[in-house]
């Protein structure tokens, strides 16, 4: 199998982790979730109690952290500093500041050149996250943006975290704004991106959809 980058776009609860994941085991490639680096800068920003709105030491503190991420789509590994965070990263205090911290121009450029390394390290990977497409990864051979409607999406991601709906649902509107309106690299459309609507395609469709698309496109 040959050099191959699906770039993976769209909001919280799109369905994009899981599609991304089963794509990559499908076509025997890597997987790189962006949101997952983003939000171990988060961790080691929040560890470090630097104020979230002081830009300058949130870059500083995300360019001194030694933070290392798998690659394997069947389960993947983040440390910073030599601690695993896979769990501490999804908790409720990274979940409410990653926003504010991916918002600032510095750790997006660093965290991008480090995603551009990874990509190029693995030749055949799918990346999933918010700017894949439009900035990571513009020569990708395929893009994808993947929706679902605001209902759907909360009550995916109610259902994996076990929350209330409600909050959940306030949470993915709160993220999707500030990802939306942020200066650096917004959440968008890239224009030559496949859309594709979740909401009452299953996962499984999706993939399968995602699969033959790369087999036309050779
Ligand atoms: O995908 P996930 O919910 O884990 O992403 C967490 C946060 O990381 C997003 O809400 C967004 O603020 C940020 N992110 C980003 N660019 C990416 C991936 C994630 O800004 N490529």
């Amino acid at each position: 199998a040959g050099r191959c980058v699906v770039a993976v776009d769209g909001p919280s609860g799109s369905g994009k982790s899981t599609v991304s994941r089963r794509l990559a085991a499908g076509i025997d490639a890597r997987y790189l979730d962006t949101g997952a680096m983003y939000r171990a800068v988060t961790w080691a920003v929040l560890r470090s109690g630097v104020d979230l709105t002081d830009a300058e030491s949130v870059a500083k503190v995300a360019a001194e952290a030694d933070l290392r991420i798998g690659t394997d789509p069947q389960g993947y590994g983040v440390t910073v500093d030599g601690v695993s965070v896979d769990r501490e990263i999804r908790g409720p205090e990274v979940t409410a500041a990653v926003s504010a911290v991916a918002a600032v121009p510095a750790v997006r450029a660093l965290l991008v050149a480090r995603q551009r390394e990874l990509i190029e390290q693995a030749g055949r990977i799918v990346v999933e996250g918010r700017d894949i497409g439009p900035v990571v990864a513009p020569d990708a051979d395929l893009k994808v943006y993947l929706t679902a409607s605001a209902e759907a999406r909360a009550q995916r991601r109610s259902a994996e975290d076990a929350t209330d709906v409600a909050a959940t649902a306030a949470d993915l509107a709160r993220r999707d704004r500030l990802d939306s309106t942020r200066k650096a690299d917004p959440l968008q459309q890239a224009a030559d991106a496949v859309v594709l609507d979740t909401t009452e395609l299953g996962i499984d469709e999706v993939v399968d959809r995602l699969r033959s698309l790369l087999t036309e496109r050779g």
